[in-house]
């Protein structure tokens, strides 16, 4: 069975409605899954490049799980990115340790999904937003997977949404997930 390994960029667990749920289920859904928590390992933001980019090597299929912000990855993702991807070991003369493996993108979105066209809020479809991480598979050699997202996962309370709603996209979510990678894992 493939090993599936899942990058969690979001910077608080503890705070998250959607995040948090879609990665209990992950681990209950697939056995040869092994998560790692930025947030739990690094709340100082250093990170242990060494050992990311062992847990790269060992992976099979990488997973980034991350909730969108500001149209991209949060800062910690990002400095993960910055550090663990170095030269001469995911881009560079020798630097082939990612290529052919499967990069997935999953990600949560708190606006809708109309905002998200030309006459909408945020004008750009999440395909496009997306382009910088769809690059960066095609520079490391990493073969990009369609992504998966959802809309509507912002939870503030008597604001947006509810609770119960956000969770059960959240499963939703979990769902086309698993069988994104059901279809890659063999
Ligand atoms: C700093 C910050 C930036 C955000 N930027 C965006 C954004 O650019 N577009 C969007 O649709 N939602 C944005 N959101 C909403 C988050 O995507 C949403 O809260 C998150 O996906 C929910 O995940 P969680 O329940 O695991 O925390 C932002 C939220 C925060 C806190």
């Amino acid at each position: 069975m493939s090993k599936v390994l899942v990058i969690s960029g979001h910077p608080d667990l503890s705070h998250s409605y959607t995040n948090r749920v879609i990665l209990a289920e992950l681990e209950q859904a697939i056995d040869t899954i092994t998560v790692r928590r930025l947030d739990e390992r690094y709340p100082d933001f250093r990170i242990d490049v060494a050992a990311e980019q062992q847990a790269l090597l060992d992976a099979d299929v990488v997973v980034l799980q991350f909730p969108f912000y500001w149209y991209s990855v949060p800062a910690l993702l990002k400095k993960w990115i910055d550090e663990v991807l170095t030269f001469n070991f995911a881009y560079g003369p020798e630097g082939d340790k990612l290529k052919g493996k499967p990069l997935l993108l999953s990600l949560t979105i708190g606006g809708p999904k109309e905002a998200y066209t030309p006459l909408g809020y945020n004008h750009f479809p999440i395909a496009e937003l997306l382009k910088p991480l769809e690059q960066l598979a095609y520079l490391t050699g990493m073969v990009y997977q369609p992504p998966v997202w959802s809309h509507g996962m912002v939870y503030i309370p008597g604001v947006y949404n509810t609770q119960e709603l956000v969770e059960r996209r959240a499963r939703e979510h979990t769902g086309r997930l698993v069988a994104a990678l059901q279809g890659l894992t063999s």
